[in-house]
């Protein structure tokens, strides 16, 4: 019989521990080392002109990878006059779709230069963070279907998956045949403009997707007009609770918010775990990608019994990473976003100096804006004010008559994003999944890096709307409110 492959495959990336591969992806970084970049408004129309501002590489102060311009208010009253829904044929709207997907995956060279110098990536998240971009335009390739779109819609993203979330939103909104107004994040326009033009090379109309680069200011007005049909927004449960309330003012009753917000995310090991499992789990949820992934464990919960052998190993597993420019292949840790970032993360750390908990730290770089990863003895979750975005791991340990005592703690903070378990008892991972309050749940592994199309994205609570990225009923939601597939937890 005839065999039919799957009609998608996820992106199989690049092996980076196979020496001629990385010496491919060199010569493909190495013409834009030097290279600066510019970001402008790119609208159905002419955007004003207006001054640009220098952009800051975060591993080395001083240096720039380029500039850009923002949307004025001009710009965001024209982008919204001229947006109109992209009503091509479904398959047409596919074929663009999956043709832009391959456009980004031919561009890695200048991607990964891209995501090191605007945003600090080391290259296995450089190599992460496109798969995942690519993953999300062929899935939402793949699942669009007729179904009438719900018309504008803003999406606002993060700087921290500043290609692979802004890719997300975008390609969902499209493939639904929305018209889509773009804001990323004001940390990273240049990644952003570099996705949209290929979008726009690879057949996508400029009147159904324009890109308005800025801040708070421009998201605030691109969330508070009635013609507005639609927000997909990503980042802190602040700025979304903020763009709840200006929809509510300003937009129909019927405008779709979908909400992806922050975490204060808990690993709990009990005393079955196996500790070298456990500890590589914990130290790549932690300090990969400088602890700035939502989904990065920010609470560690060790049983009492074998807290003291396991912190210990962590301390070596921690002296063995990295810290540097993001750019060199040898480095673990990079910076964190930018000054205001470190300040906050910085002042944090003071704090339990202070007070005399710190377990452990590292020492950082002095050029750029590094923070050092820390471990810090707290004695329980509620302990964390806020979400720490940063390298910062906080220890609590718990008796083995504790185990929902932790558990009720976690679920109390209000937030829901990942969860992390190490145990060897299986009526424990039934036990404890069922009653912990987490979008994603992780047994016995990391609890970072969630696959498009197997592992749904997303949060419950203080950590999201729903529905989960990635997965079967995100794209619906893009779709005329009549038709949608409600999973509003808001
Ligand atoms: P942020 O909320 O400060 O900014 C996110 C975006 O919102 C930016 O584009 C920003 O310009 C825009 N914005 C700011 N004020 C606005 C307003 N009043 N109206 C409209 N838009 C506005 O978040 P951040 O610091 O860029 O990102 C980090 C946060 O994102 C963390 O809390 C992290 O947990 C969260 N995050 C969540 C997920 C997820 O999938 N759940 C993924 C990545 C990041
Ligand atoms: N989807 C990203 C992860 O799982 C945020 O780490």
């Amino acid at each position: 019989p005839e065999l039919y492959a799957p009609a998608r495959v996820n992106s199989m990336g690049f092996d980076l521990m196979h020496t001629p591969t990385l010496d491919v992806i060199e010569s493909a970084r190495a013409p834009w080392k030097a290279h600066r970049w510019a970001a402008v408004p790119l609208l159905n129309g002419e955007a004003k002109p207006k001054k640009s501002a220098r952009l800051m590489n975060p591993a080395a102060s001083g240096r720039s990878p380029g500039t850009v311009r923002n949307a004025s208010e001009a710009d965001v009253a024209k982008a919204l006059d001229n947006a109109a829904v992209w009503d091509a044929p479904l398959e047409e709207r596919r074929e663009v779709l999956l043709r832009a997907a391959d456009m980004l995956e031919s561009h890695y060279g200048e991607i990964f230069a891209l995501l090191s110098r605007e945003a600090g990536k080391g290259l296995p998240d450089c190599v992460a963070e496109l798969r995942e971009a690519v993953d999300f335009l062929r899935y939402y390739a793949q699942q669009a279907t007729n179904t009438p779109p719900a018309g504008i819609f803003t999406c606002i993203s993060p700087w921290n998956f500043p290609l692979a979330i802004f890719c997300g939103q975008v390609s969902a909104a499209l493939a639904a045949g929305n018209a889509v107004l773009a804001k990323p994040a004001e940390q990273t326009p240049l990644i952003a403009f570099l996705a949209v033009t290929l979008l726009h090379d690879a057949g996508v109309p400029r009147h159904a997707l324009q890109l308005l680069p800025g801040g708070g200011e421009v998201g605030a007005a691109l969330t508070s007009d009635k013609r507005i049909n639609g927000v997909a927004f990503t980042g802190s449960t602040a700025t979304a609770l903020r763009i709840r309330s200006a929809m509510a003012e300003h937009c129909d009753p019927g405008a779709i918010l979908i909400a992806e917000t922050g975490g204060l995310n808990a690993m709990i090991v009990d005393s079955t775990a196996l500790p070298e499992q456990a500890v590589q789990s914990v130290v790549e949820s932690a300090f990969q990608s400088a602890g700035q992934r939502c989904s990065a464990l920010r609470c560690l919960y060790i049983q009492e019994d074998i807290a003291e052998d396991v912190i210990e190993m962590l301390e070596g597993a921690m002296d063995a990473l990295v810290m540097g420019n993001p750019w060199d292949i040898s480095t673990d840790v990079g910076p964190v976003i930018d000054e205001t970032a470190q300040k906050g993360i910085a002042e944090h750390i003071e704090t339990a100096r202070a007070e005399g908990r710190i377990i452990a730290e590292l020492t950082a770089p002095t050029i750029g804006t590094f923070i050092a990863p820390t471990m810090i003895r707290v004695n329980g979750i509620a302990d964390l004010e806020r979400e720490i975005f940063g390298p910062v791991l906080h220890i609590a340990t718990f008796k083995a008559t504790e185990l929902d005592k932790a558990i009720d703690a976690i679920n109390a903070t209000g937030y829901g994003l990942t969860f992390g378990l190490h145990t060897r008892i299986d009526d424990r991972v039934q036990h404890v999944s069922e009653r912990i309050e987490a979008g994603n749940i992780y047994v016995n592994r990391n609890q970072i890096g969630a696959i498009v199309g197997s592992q749904p994205f997303g949060g419950e609570g203080l950590s999201g709307t729903g529905p989960k990225a990635g997965g079967p009923n995100y794209l619906p939601r893009f779709s005329a409110p009549d038709l949608k597939v409600v999973e509003d937890t808001w």
